[in-house]
């Protein structure tokens, strides 16, 4: 059976959303595309150039005129810039605490959804990010919206970090949710359980059981 259907993802920060992206896309044979990387490479650009997020205008001719290029990778997937792989420099603390400013700029929106759009264009996607079911991808067959206790979330993205850069369990929770309020109360697009997407509580869940959930509701989906 070689229907394929387009899968959003959408959830807060450290929902598991790419983690579980990524495994259902290499189930399924799909394309995994994380939106969040695509705002994380343009924020680090901006960073260092020092473009302010105030600058709008700047940011948005900046985010026009550079080649942004994501690819399969080892270890998930590879963001380039210019052709450089920035993949291990958008994960930093600095980028963490700018991008969701980056985000609220309408220009660099519409110009990221037009090239996330062009990636899902002949179906068989999983995407993730905040505004795949509502805005990006509206028509996607399958929606999912993932969640978890902010306190599992921030205790997640802890042990997946070690201390490698010194932060506490306390200080990673403060981050993680002052970047959901950002990401919640923005005005273009924020982050929104689609009407028809499928909450995915994940607190109590280990990853095969997430992926496995979702690849069964593709497959139902699809029939195969
Ligand atoms: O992996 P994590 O959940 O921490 O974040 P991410 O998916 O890499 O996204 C980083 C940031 O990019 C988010 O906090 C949002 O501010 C922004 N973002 C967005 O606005 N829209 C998307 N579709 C994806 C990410
Ligand atoms: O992309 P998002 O920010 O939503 O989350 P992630 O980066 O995919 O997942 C954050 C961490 O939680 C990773 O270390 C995953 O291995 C882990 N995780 C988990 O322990 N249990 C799950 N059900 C999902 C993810």
């Amino acid at each position: 059976n070689n229907l394929k259907i387009n899968i959003a993802i959408d959830g807060p920060a450290g929902a598991g959303k790419s983690t579980i992206a990524r495994l259902v896309a290499k189930e399924l044979s799909y394309i995994y595309v994380d939106t969040g990387s695509m705002y994380r490479a343009v924020t680090w650009y901006m960073l260092k150039y020092g473009i302010k997020p105030e600058s709008s205008d700047e940011v948005l001719r900046h985010a026009r005129n550079m080649v942004l290029e994501l690819m399969p990778g080892a270890d998930g997937q590879k963001v380039l810039v210019n052709g450089q792989d920035v993949s291990p420099l958008i994960r930093s603390r600095e980028v963490n605490g700018m991008v969701s400013q980056y985000a609220q700029n309408e220009g660099l929106r519409e110009h990221l959804v037009a090239l996330q759009r062009e990636m899902a264009a002949r179906k068989g996607v999983v995407m993730d990010g905040r505004d795949i079911g509502t805005t990006v991808l509206p028509d996607a067959e399958l929606k999912i919206f993932m969640t978890a206790t902010v306190k599992e979330r921030a205790l997640r993205r802890f042990k997946e970090m070690g201390d490698a850069q010194g932060l506490t369990l306390e200080q990673l929770e403060k981050d993680i949710s002052e970047r959901d309020r950002l990401d919640e109360g923005r005005e273009i697009s924020p982050l929104r359980c689609a009407e028809d997407a499928i909450v995915l509580d994940t607190t109590n869940m280990d990853i095969p059981q997430v992926v496995e959930t979702i690849v069964s509701f593709c497959r139902t989906h699809t029939n195969s």
